[in-house]
């Protein structure tokens, strides 16, 4: 409901495959793991449509989280290994918390980075820039990625130690 009134969307319920066959850009709102798993089943369906991976692989230190990645291994180049492809990968949106996107209250100005090969990133940019309050910017290649990957546990732990709502990031 909250996430129809921001964008106006039509929103419908489809299984993964049939999703795919009507979608330009698919996005991988999972965890590594079944991510991949996914990725290895609907290669043959993904070939020709844009992906986006907000994926982030952590583990953990006591009780706060911790970059599970070394820096060549970023989970968008995992992904685009299990596709098969990689010159329609795009990674993205990781420094977000998912319920500022779907909160009916605005946006403030929060940078969002994104990796991967032209012209793919900038048309995911592109689309991105429509949602009022994210300031896309072109981060580099997808390997580079991994820089972002490493600032969603930094988040995770400044809101954990500082009772903060949520934490994401401007840049200037
Ligand atoms: N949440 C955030 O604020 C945030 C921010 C930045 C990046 N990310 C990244 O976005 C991805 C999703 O995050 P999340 O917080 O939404 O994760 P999550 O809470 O684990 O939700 C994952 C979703 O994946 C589904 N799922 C689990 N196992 C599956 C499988 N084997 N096959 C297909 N679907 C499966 C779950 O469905 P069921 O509910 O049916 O189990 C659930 O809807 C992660 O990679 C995360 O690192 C999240």
């Amino acid at each position: 409901m909250a996430l129809g009134k921001r964008c106006a969307a039509n929103i419908r319920g489809m299984l993964n495959r049939e999703a795919i066959k009507e979608a330009d850009l698919a996005v991988f709102c999972v965890r590594l793991g079944p991510a991949l798993r996914l990725a290895t089943r609907l290669r043959e369906a993904l070939k020709t449509k844009l992906v986006l991976s907000p994926i982030v692989s952590m583990g953990h230190r006591g009780n706060l989280r911790t970059p599970k990645l070394k820096p060549s291994t970023s989970a968008a180049v995992k992904l685009a290994k299990a596709l098969g492809q990689r010159s329609n990968v795009v990674a993205g949106l990781h420094t977000i918390p998912a319920f500022m996107l779907y909160s009916p209250e605005p946006l403030h100005n929060y940078s969002v980075v994104f990796y991967g090969e032209q012209p793919a990133k900038g048309a995911v940019m592109r689309l991105v820039s429509e949602i009022g309050g994210l300031h896309p910017l072109d981060g580099g290649p997808l390997e580079m990625s991994f820089l972002s990957e490493y600032t969603t546990p930094l988040l995770l732990n400044l809101k954990k130690l500082n009772e903060c709502r949520g934490c994401s990031v401007r840049y200037y």
